[in-house]
């Protein structure tokens, strides 16, 4: 089964619309299209409706960094699925770590953002993984696999199809300390033992699964190299062109 990689940029709370249009045009620039990578930018809010015109007739996809599952009414500061298709949004993260630790995200919600973004035809970027008092009294797996299961809990197989999984220690998250390829193998190799467990086989061999948490250029390659790791979410190292342009081309 051969899974096409997806190296996926997620910018975080991080620059201006002039810088954000500087920096995809430098990825375009150092892309010529025939990489055999999907490439995903995910830009602020603010930044989402200028950088797809930007990104319009390029190789590059849009993605947001989160979404509400509600259509539209009185939910102060947030976005449907329906306004991120609206402004070229092709995928959106959801349950990134941030959103869990800092904005009260949980299971749940992750779930029923994860419903509307397959309902209107959003891929989701959904993302799992353990902080290190979990990893440190032998947890991971228990939390990993919970999450998946509540998160992905009532999915039907075809939305599952469509699915994009990061598995993100908290732990190497902006911290440098970036999972060895051997720990990042493991847990995906769960993750897709999981998958198939929920789903059957044929999903779980299709599925991608990246890995994230200080992801750079330089260590990009011995993740690659592990037969479950399908790509990278990658924070910092998305934010100058050349960095992330030497993680799209492990
Ligand atoms: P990092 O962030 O690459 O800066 O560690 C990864 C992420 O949060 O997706």
């Amino acid at each position: 089964m051969t899974r096409r990689p997806i190296m996926a940029g997620n910018w975080k709370m991080n620059m201006l619309v002039a810088e954000a249009e500087a920096l995809v045009n430098g990825l375009k620039a150092g892309l010529d299209g025939t990489e055999e990578v999907d490439v995903v930018v995910a830009p602020t809010y603010a930044s989402l409706y200028p950088i797809a015109k930007v990104l319009s007739g390029s190789s590059i996809d849009l993605a947001a960094q989160n979404l509400h599952w509600e259509a539209s009414g009185a939910y102060t500061g947030e976005l449907s699925a329906a306004m991120l298709l609206d402004v070229g949004c092709k995928y959106v993260i959801i349950g990134h770590s941030e959103r869990r630790q800092f904005f009260g995200e949980t299971d749940e919600t992750v779930n029923k953002r994860l419903k509307a973004a397959l309902a209107a035809g959003l891929i989701p970027i959904v993302c799992v993984g353990e902080v290190l008092e979990e990893r440190k009294s032998g947890r991971t797996w228990d939390v990993v696999g919970g999450q998946i299961r509540e998160g992905l809990d009532g999915v039907s197989r075809s939305d599952a199809e469509k699915l994009v999984i990061a598995y993100e220690p908290v732990w190497a998250i902006g911290t440098g300390e970036v999972a060895t390829p051997d720990q990042a193998q493991e847990i995906h190799a769960q993750i897709r033992g999981l998958v198939a467990e929920l789903y059957d086989q044929g999903i779980a061999d299709g599925l991608r699964i990246q890995y994230g948490g200080s992801v750079k250029p330089d260590n990009v390659r011995g993740l690659m190299d592990k037969p479950d790791v399908d790509g990278a979410l990658v924070g910092g190292a998305s934010l100058k062109a050349e960095s992330f342009l030497g993680i799209v081309k492990f």
